[in-house]
């Protein structure tokens, strides 16, 4: 049978456990998940580069055999096809990220009529959280105990300390 490939792309700038969570749930439906991350052009220079995002990623999954780490430039729809994806994963929390998913959605759809995106919901611990609040947290020193596993926490801790030290 074919296996259900699936692609969850992002900044991940850092990976937090709302990610994870969703990676959790998601290898319940998906028999592989492929965790997309993007090489950052237009959007804000990210915090960690694109290598330390991907190894951070790579690092908090590695208990899965079923998750690979790539990552991606350029359309959405050109990775998807590139890695013989069925679906894109998505995570939903409230109902201020629903304008910006459709927006993605229908224009994904146009650049390829066959693009699906099956959206899952993290747990409600997770509800309120987000890579940008994190790194906002972290910068001024605040703890993100809970929001990021331990290696993250670290690694955030050692990014802002290197910066402030400048
Ligand atoms: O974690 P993010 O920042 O919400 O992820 C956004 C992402 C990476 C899914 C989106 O920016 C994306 O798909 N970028 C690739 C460029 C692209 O395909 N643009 C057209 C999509 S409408």
């Amino acid at each position: 049978m074919k296996k259900v490939v699936a692609i969850y792309p992002g900044t991940f700038d850092p990976v937090t456990n709302g990610h994870l969570d969703l990676i959790q749930r998601s290898l319940r439906i998906f028999d592989e998940l492929i965790v997309g991350v993007l090489v950052n052009r237009e959007k804000a220079p990210a915090l960690f580069s694109v290598e330390e995002r991907i190894e951070m990623l790579r690092e908090t999954t590695a208990g899965y055999g079923n998750v690979r780490v790539e990552q991606f430039e350029g359309l959405l729809v050109d990775f998807v096809k590139r890695m013989n994806a069925d679906a894109v994963l998505r995570g939903i929390r409230a109902i201020s990220d629903y304008e910006y998913e459709m927006q993605m959605v229908w224009m994904n759809r146009k650049l390829n009529p066959h693009f699906e995106t099956i959206f899952m919901m993290p747990s409600e611990a997770y509800a309120f959280l987000s890579s940008r609040l994190v790194r906002q947290i972290a910068s001024y020193g605040g703890s993100v105990k809970n929001l990021v596993p331990p290696l993250i926490e670290a690694r955030l801790m050692a990014k802002f300390a290197v910066t402030s030290r400048k």
